[in-house]
């Protein structure tokens, strides 16, 4: 068995209804308080009512999706000239990630571009980041568990992360009554994102005994409610898919990633949504990674694992639960490689790109580019 280390939010509060306990907590922490949020939840609206009549003085920041360094530039000014004492972020992973590079990047003095790896020089190290809790309106990413900030560099078509181990939160507050009646395709990608994130943590070269048990324990359930939401609204669905997201968090944050996020990273850098890729390409590094594993006479135990997890989820016969898995995907509409800007004439280009990407290096099985370019030609099948 490898070595091995564990992170996490210093603190996390999980269950229906404990958004209620947001002003105390972050009152606790700070009394200037700089609140990111998406555009979508109303009820942020009234958090900020609140925080403000239990004396706690608030700026409010609105996050303009996946951010970019321009992004994060203005939010740390913002942050700075307000003189935020703390951080709050409300909304899905794509605010998580502003509020958290902002936490870390407000008391480091010089330009976010030098706390990133950008290729030349070495990044410089983060002064103590400000307290940040992190409040997911979605279930995803699971980025309330993380230690990265992915922000997107407009300028190479790419998306890097911030990473400190001190990036993660002082405190997750994960409500799942704030997904209930997230619009379907939302629920998808996010749900999808997941399930890849625990699938590939559970499959990854630097797994460890943590991040196995919640990998599978969580992945059929997941799958399964998953199911559920793609027929109709079901509560005890969205607890365990948000459940779910944290989990995948907490594992990707201690385990590592595959192929899968590894192509994301190039990809989403076109546009997509994070999730859709994912979900669209899942199936198909499945199928390679397996057929790859199988070459090199490696153990198959996890692979088939997920293949029978996937198949008992999905209703599938034994053998065919990647296969229902894509006719999942496809029969949910999620967006194709065309839609999400990665034409055929592409695939090479993005998959050598992947090949560097950081979540490949977890990859449960060396992939060459011809690999990488042979998932993403399943995918465009699919
Ligand atoms: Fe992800």
């Amino acid at each position: 068995m490898a070595d091995f280390a564990l992170t996490a939010p210093d603190r996390t509060i999980f269950g229906r209804g404990c958004r209620d306990q947001t002003v105390a907590e972050v009152g606790a922490l700070g009394a200037r308080v700089l609140v990111v949020r998406g555009r979508s939840v109303a009820w942020v609206s009234e958090l900020e009512t609140a925080l403000a009549t239990a004396g706690i003085a608030v700026e409010s920041l609105l996050s303009q999706g996946e951010p970019s360094l321009p992004e994060v530039r203005q939010g740390v000014e913002t942050a700075r000239n307000f003189g935020a004492d703390c951080i709050l972020a409300v909304g899905g992973g794509a605010v998580i990630d502003l509020g958290k590079a902002i936490s870390g990047l407000c008391p480091s003095d010089g330009d976010p571009a030098d706390f990133l790896e950008l290729g030349n020089a070495r990044p410089r190290h983060l002064s103590d980041p400000l307290p940040f809790v992190a409040l997911p309106t979605t279930a995803g990413t699971g980025a309330e568990a993380t230690r990265n900030a992915v922000i997107g560099v407009p300028d190479r078509q790419m998306k890097i992360s911030l990473r400190d181990p001190r990036l993660l939160p002082d405190l997750a507050i994960v409500d799942p009554a704030l997904t209930d009646g997230a619009p379907s395709a939302l629920t998808m990608a996010t749900g999808l994102d997941a399930i890849t994130q625990l699938i590939e943590s559970y499959l990854c070269i630097r797994a460890n005994p943590v991040t196995d048990a919640l990998c599978s324990a969580t992945i059929p359930d997941a799958m399964r409610a998953l199911c559920r939401l793609a027929k109709a609204e079901d509560p005890a669905a969205r607890d365990t898919m948000a459940r779910a997201s944290h989990l995948s968090g907490l594992a990707l944050a201690n385990s590592g990633l595959g192929v899968v996020h590894g192509l994301a990273s190039v990809i989403g850098g076109r546009g997509g949504a994070h999730g859709a890729i994912c979900g669209r390409l899942l199936a198909a590094a499945l199928t390679v990674n397996a057929q790859k594993a199988r070459q090199l006479d490696m153990s198959m135990q996890r692979f088939e694992a997920v293949e029978r997890w996937l198949a008992e989820a999905l209703g599938a016969n034994p053998g065919q639960g990647i296969v229902a898995l894509q006719a999942f995907v496809t029969a949910q509409r999620v967006p194709t490689l065309a839609q999400l800007h990665v034409p055929e004439a592409d695939f090479y280009a993005v998959a050598e790109q992947a090949l560097t990407a950081s979540s490949t290096k977890g990859n449960p099985v060396p992939l060459s580019a011809q690999d990488i370019t042979d998932i993403l030609a399943q995918a465009a099948r699919g």
